[in-house]
């Protein structure tokens, strides 16, 4: 059977939507390297279709494929079917390195290299490319708002106490305007302490999510892919 009609079936038969076949070429790397590497192949089920269906087996035979699921995809970007990529920057602030360790009974007991592995997944699941920054410096957090404007399509923004009173990180946001930002906390910082209750940068946000735990950056990942 000829590629196109193998991949026509995929689209068709098997339901995979054009989007999942971008979603698919955009983690090509990973799949490849997992491939070569021997190791399960990872578990998200437009890859496993994919690889399972074309029976990936040389390098030239992946290419070959990459090369025509490419075309298909451009072709349906032609015809406004899918969208490019996203590539979303997920920025946590002071002490939220600490997750795991840190007052667990209000902030969970995952580790953020844990969380942000997750979101990694997820975005792959949603054919967007998220990349991590964290610091418990205020003036590398603003520089890391500044790269979203040449770099990426949004922020996730936990900007943990620094939510509460910083002007520069407030000003940073509005700076790369109109890129939207989510900001997100664990914890429903409403039923907490007075001094939790105002945020400095829910006014430049296009949008707030908290007190849903990990799930809350999650959410605001998936709003942002799904606009
Ligand atoms: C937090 C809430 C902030 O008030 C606090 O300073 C944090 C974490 C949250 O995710 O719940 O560091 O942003």
């Amino acid at each position: 059977m000829r590629f196109n009609e193998k991949l026509k079936i995929l689209r068709e038969e098997k339901g995979l939507t054009v989007k999942e076949v971008a979603a698919a070429v955009g983690v090509r790397e990973k799949v490849m390297e997992r491939y070569e590497n021997g190791k399960e192949i990872p578990k998200l089920k437009v890859i496993e279709k994919i690889v399972k269906f074309y029976g990936f087996s040389t390098d030239r035979l992946f290419d070959e494929a990459v090369k025509e699921i490419n075309a298909i995809v451009d072709a349906a970007k032609n015809k406004n079917e899918v969208k490019d990529m996203k590539k979303i920057l997920v920025i946590n602030g002071p002490n939220l390195d600490m997750l795991g360790k840190r007052e667990p009974e209000i902030y969970g007991s995952r580790s953020l290299d844990d969380i942000n592995a997750d979101l990694k997944t997820l975005g792959e699941g949603l054919g967007a490319e998220v990349d991590f920054f964290q610091s418990n410096i205020e003036g590398e957090i603003v520089d890391a708002i500044h790269s979203v404007l040449e770099n990426y399509d949004g922020a996730v923004i936990n900007a943990g106490a620094y939510t509460h009173y910083s002007i520069a990180i407030h000003d940073a946001i509005a700076a790369v305007a109109p890129k939207p930002f989510i900001e997100v906390h664990l914890s429903n910082v409403h039923t907490r302490e007075d001094y939790r209750h105002k945020s400095m940068l829910s006014p430049v946000c296009a949008g707030v999510i908290l007190g849903f735990g990990e799930k809350s950056y999650a959410l605001a990942l998936k709003a942002l892919c799904e606009d």
